[in-house]
């Protein structure tokens, strides 16, 4: 299940508030300005398909997005529990960064843990299968995709060749829980 937990930054042990219900989690996001909804495929599609057949199956809502967001690239990656760059590719983004676009990314399959920190807050979302969260650009997060990675996800980018992480040097997200999909809670 998609889940949303808030913190604060003090205490990352006891959330302010845990919800597994997906209107409610919309609705804390977006007082923040992010994104998230659920989206069903319009055909069928399953991991390990093409890149051009999982675009197709959430084409409606890949192209409402775009047109409103003006993205100029979409993409597919999928990453493999046994992938050989797994580890190096988990640490890419453990630590606290922004971009200078905005991240916006649909779970085809999988899951992984964006943590974003805003104000004196720590949301901590688990993204899942049919869930798309949008990070606006200059939001503090962090993202986790554990330590047996697996997910098929939808990117969109304005500038893929400007997508680059930018480090604030802070470590709350190492104080913060990491994305351990196989443990309990
Ligand atoms: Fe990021």
């Amino acid at each position: 299940m998609s889940r949303l937990r808030i913190f604060t930054e003090e205490n990352c042990a006891e959330p302010l508030l845990s919800t597994e219900a997906p209107d409610e989690i919309e609705a804390e996001l977006q007082q923040i300005g992010v994104r998230f909804e659920q989206w069903q495929a319009g055909k069928p599609v399953e991991a390990g398909d093409a890149p051009d057949i999982v675009l197709d199956a959430y084409r409606a809502d890949i192209d409402r997005i775009v047109a409103e967001k003006g993205f100029r690239t979409v993409d597919v990656v999928s990453i493999a529990p046994d992938h050989p760059n797994r580890e190096e590719m988990r640490r890419k983004f453990l630590d606290e960064h922004f971009h200078k676009e905005d991240e916006v990314r649909f779970f085809v399959d999988g899951s992984g843990l964006f943590t974003l920190h805003v104000g004196e807050r720590v949301y901590e979302i688990r993204c899942e299968k049919g869930d798309l969260i949008g990070v606006p650009d200059s939001t503090l997060h962090w993202f986790d995709m554990g330590p047996e990675p697996r997910f098929v996800a939808i990117r969109f980018f304005t500038e893929p060749d400007g997508w680059v992480g930018h480090f604030t040097g802070s470590d709350l997200a190492q104080k913060f829980p990491r994305y351990e999909p196989g443990a309990a809670g």
